[in-house]
């Protein structure tokens, strides 16, 4: 029986292994620093819904997704941008690394929590693109924001991208399933369909008007709930602190 010898071990070039290393190193690094990014805007976000609950008794933010671009989707579009495969350009030129998705009830609180979110003195505003009030030509819908904010490392703050999508549950509905439709197609969606998708963004914006002005409705008349706000064990005792309180401040 003859066996093929083995092909002699070349040990990799050093130059060449080194810079498989930096690529490496660069590359974990880069995904770290956009994870840290999205904790936090999904941080501030969080704070905004709770203050919101606590000023006005009511939530503005239905939903809030977040992902960092996998390494394979980020070389796939430095490759499509014709960019280096170097952290700086990267940096540089792609922007959605990190991307937050926040699902509102209505259009009001879309362009509210745009503004609280970049008027924070220490987020930076790289890019605002305003498809609710100019929708892409297929119907699509949202506000984007591309926003620029510190993370704190022990070498200092490192200035980080993230992507902000933000919409109703309506526009969320419609982008969704034509998403999937575009991918379906491969891009090549039919006219039939294309028509129909644009005829659904309309329907799905009347849809979006229409409860904002019941909600605007209900709102207006919904004091009678304010006297539901506290249980009757609350209020005794909320009775008892008020007239002892009044008895303790001198008249005026
Ligand atoms: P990219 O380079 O692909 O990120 O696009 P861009 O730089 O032109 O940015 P744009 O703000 O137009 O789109 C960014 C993201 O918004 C996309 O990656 C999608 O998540 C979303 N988006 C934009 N247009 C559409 C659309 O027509 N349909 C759907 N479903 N999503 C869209
Ligand atoms: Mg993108």
């Amino acid at each position: 029986m003859t066996t093929t010898p083995l092909p002699a071990f070349q040990p990799p070039d050093p130059r060449m292994l080194a810079f498989a290393r930096k690529i490496r190193d660069d590359a974990d690094r880069l995904l770290m620093e956009h994870r840290f990014a999205v904790d936090e805007v999904l941080t501030k976000v969080n704070i905004l819904r709770e203050e919101f609950l606590h000023l006005h008794r009511y939530n503005p933010i239905e939903h809030v997704g977040s992902r960092v671009k996998t390494m394979e989707s980020i070389l796939e579009k430095v490759v499509r941008k014709g960019c280096l495969p170097t952290s700086d350009c990267i940096r540089e030129h792609i922007h959605d690394i990190a991307g937050i998705r926040i699902t509102c009830s209505f259009i009001a609180d879309t362009y509210q929590i745009l503004d609280a979110l970049t008027s924070q003195d220490d987020v930076r505003v790289v890019e605002v693109k305003d498809y609710i009030a100019i929708p892409k030509p297929n119907g699509y819908k949202s506000l984007h924001a591309i926003v620029e904010i510190p993370v704190y490392f022990s070498t200092g703050p490192v200035p980080v991208k993230v992507e902000v999508q933000i919409r109703t549950i309506a526009m969320d509905f419609w982008a969704s399933l034509e998403h999937k439709i575009f991918y379906k197609y491969r891009g090549e969606v039919p006219p039939h369909l294309i028509d129909e998708l644009r005829d659904a963004a309309a329907t799905a914006a009347e849809l979006d008007t229409r409860m904002e002005r019941l909600h605007a409705a209900v709102h207006g008349s919904a004091r009678a709930a304010d006297v539901e706000e506290f249980d009757s064990a609350t209020l005794q005792q909320i009775r008892t602190l008020f007239l002892r309180s009044q008895a303790a401040t001198p008249e005026a």
